[in-house]
């Protein structure tokens, strides 16, 4: 495996390989990451090549986010990569990315963009799709790996492919999570071993919500509130627990196929988690 940190070099290593998958992380990687490259050589078979970014993309993050302490551990994140199968690591400096301000941006629509994470934190998706559009040109995959966990986001990046009619196949990689069911998320590190067990209430909370509508209530303004009470009661601060249709992130209806999400604070960790109904 190479590690490779300009797109001068990346392209030259890529020359002539047609089946390429690719997995975007901003490294301090868990098993959900080391899934979606297995999954991605799976794919692409020997004959191919697996490729993993590590970037962490300061056009996501709000000033007041935790830009400067998200985990950076590239030497580890590299042998865990090299271990999955993947064969090339790009890991561009802040100035290899962005060598001037990043004046051009993609704006995903406000319907999708605007709402859940969206809302809490303006400008995160402009960041992800800015990116996300960018290392597509420098590695130019034919399948593209992202984690259920980030669930909006990989239906922001599906619609973005799909509407910029770009050439690459979009593949879901499903939450990975401990035994005791805590989604795998590079902030976990971020928790004290007190954090770390209270925080299986937030995938509790939403099975809970789910249980509810399968259970036939319909009230979904007072399930809502009631679940959000429920976290702040043991010390979160929500940003939002709520029940959706998962085609579009939209209000919950009869018939269609659900998502519970939710995100919140613990402490000064802000985790997010969905599941499927
Ligand atoms: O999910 C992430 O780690 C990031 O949002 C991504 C897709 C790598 C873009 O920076």
């Amino acid at each position: 495996m190479q590690v490779i940190h300009t797109i001068s070099e990346l392209r030259q290593a890529l020359a002539g390989i047609s089946q390429r998958a690719f997995v975007p992380t901003m490294g301090s990687l868990h098993d959900g990451h080391l899934a979606l490259v297995r999954q991605g050589r799976a794919a692409v078979g020997e004959g191919g090549a697996v490729i993993a970014s590590i970037f962490v993309n300061r056009l996501q993050f709000a000033p007041h986010e935790d830009f400067d302490r998200y985990p950076r551990t590239l030497e580890r994140d590299a042998g865990l990569l090299a271990g999955a199968g993947c064969d090339y690591v790009f890991a561009p400096a802040e100035g290899e990315l962005y060598p001037e301000t990043q004046g051009y941006k993609l704006h995903p629509p406000s319907e999708l963009s605007d709402i859940l994470e969206g809302h809490f934190r303006p400008g995160f998706f402009i960041g992800v799709c800015t990116v996300v559009a960018k290392l597509f040109n420098i590695v130019q995959p034919s399948i593209a790996l992202f984690g259920k966990k980030d669930y909006q986001q990989l239906m922001v990046l599906r619609r973005m492919v799909a509407q910029m009619a770009l050439p690459i196949e979009i593949i879901a990689g499903e939450t990975q999570r401990s035994a005791e069911g805590l989604a795998l998320s590079s902030r976990n590190a971020y928790l004290s071993e007190a954090e770390r067990s209270e925080a299986l209430r937030l995938s509790q909370t939403l099975k809970t919500l789910i249980a509810r509508w399968q259970a036939g209530e319909r009230d979904l303004a007072k399930m809502e509130a009631e679940a959000n009470q429920h976290l702040r009661a043991h010390g979160w601060q929500p940003d939002y627990v709520t029940l959706r249709r998962q085609h579009d992130l939209g209000v919950a209806v009869e018939g269609q196929p659900l998502v519970a999400l939710a995100a919140a604070k613990l402490g000064a960790t802000r985790l997010i988690d969905n599941l499927e109904a």
